[in-house]
């Protein structure tokens, strides 16, 4: 018994004094191990006689008990020692100046945001924003793109689970900008002269599609407004935003809910070198015609849905996908690349911060 306790007091002293890991595990390994002093005196037990081993039992497996707790615990001090050790070795000092300058950069998306945000100021647009979680009703119903109209099902649509009782309609992530349209004429008395930017979702994924990607809309509402107006002011934006004058464009008849008469809008453009060169008339020698955005008179319904006398107020409205203007302007081919985060793409399109597009100073700075 008095010997039990002064192997314990013996082994949980050369415990606590271990310096090192090394130290610890020979020191389990003599207690524990195999041919280990406790592991022998546990061995005991078997020729013990019943009333020796009832007495001497229980104290051994506590003799056990408190040597496998004093080396676990040494264990977690000597562990916490060493990564203190390690941590005070790998301190950074966060006040010292940077080794690199930083190497952030403006994302042509951004970029080309912020050239449309400046051109069309100048043509007296203000900058308008909407949810990119929408209800059913802003981004179909509204533009008179009832339940089951074709169009619902073209746009692959990302739908939120269906909700509850109570609920009053599904969620989505908005397939267009256009929604802004709505809430626009909803909130602001005309006449209305806006452009709303933004990120959009379609569950559809290739070299040119992404589930995720940009567009900006054009909405003019006013008396008297008519299809010229479109023309004139989509030429005008190109020209600033190309940089050139010679931008020419095809209007084709086509079809959108929400606007009537409805035009596709073509540029004249060559290939060069690879790359599509926007300028010029598309039937001239050399020259195409690419299919840029989408167009017409707002439709009378979408107006009245908004609770405007369409009798009254009338105008335009467009939609075109700003990463597919970043492309044509900067030259990338691959549409994925946008959103890969890769620095070196970034660091080679990107743009310094101080780089901002004005009017003045030149739209792509
Ligand atoms: N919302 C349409 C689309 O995403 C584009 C568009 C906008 C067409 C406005 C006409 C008027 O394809």
């Amino acid at each position: 018994m008095s010997d039990i306790q002064a192997v314990q007091a013996r082994l949980v002293d050369n415990i606590n004094a271990a310096s090192d890991l090394d130290t610890l595990e020979a020191l389990r390994v003599a207690a524990l191990g195999k041919a280990g002093s406790i592991t022998a005196l546990l061995k005991t037990l078997g020729g013990m006689s019943p009333e020796e081993r009832q007495a001497q039992g229980p104290r051994i497996h506590a003799l056990r008990e408190s040597v496998t707790t004093a080396i676990a615990s040494r264990k977690a001090a000597l562990d916490a020692a060493a990564l203190d050790v390690k941590l005070a070795a790998e301190a950074i000092d966060m006040t010292l100046p940077a080794a690199e300058t930083p190497r952030g950069s403006v994302h042509p998306v951004s970029q080309v945001m912020d050239e449309l945000a400046e051109i069309f100021a100048d043509m007296g647009f203000a900058v308008a924003t909407g949810p990119e979680i929408e209800d059913d009703w802003h981004n179909f119903t509204a533009l008179n793109i009832p339940e089951t109209h074709p169009a619902r099902a073209m746009h692959d649509t990302f739908y939120f689970p269906e909700v509850g009782e109570g609920a009053t309609q599904r969620m989505l992530l908005r397939t267009h900008t256009s929604p802004v349209q709505i809430r626009t004429m909803m909130s602001e008395a005309p006449p209305i002269r806006i452009i709303a930017p933004g990120r959009v979702y379609r569950s559809d994924s290739d070299a040119t599609h992404t589930p995720m990607f940009h567009q900006v809309e054009g909405l003019v509402i006013d008396r008297g407004i008519h299809m010229g107006h479109l023309k004139w002011t989509l030429e005008t934006f190109l020209k600033a935003y190309f940089e050139r004058d010679d931008i020419v464009l095809r209007l084709r008849p086509s079809y959108f809910p929400f606007t009537e008469p409805s035009a596709e809008v073509d540029v004249g453009y060559r290939q060069e070198k690879g790359r599509r060169i926007v300028g010029g008339h598309g039937d001239v020698d050399g020259h195409a015609w690419m299919e840029l955005l989408g167009s017409g008179m707002v439709n009378r319904r979408v107006i009245a849905n908004c609770g405007l006398d369409p009798d009254e107020w009338q105008g335009f409205a467009f939609g075109v996908g700003v990463d597919r203007l970043a492309m044509l302007k900067y030259g990338m081919d691959d549409l994925r690349a946008f959103f890969d985060g890769d620095l070196r793409w970034l660091a080679h399109y990107g743009f310094g911060a101080l780089s901002v597009p004005t009017l003045s100073g030149g739209i792509s700075a």
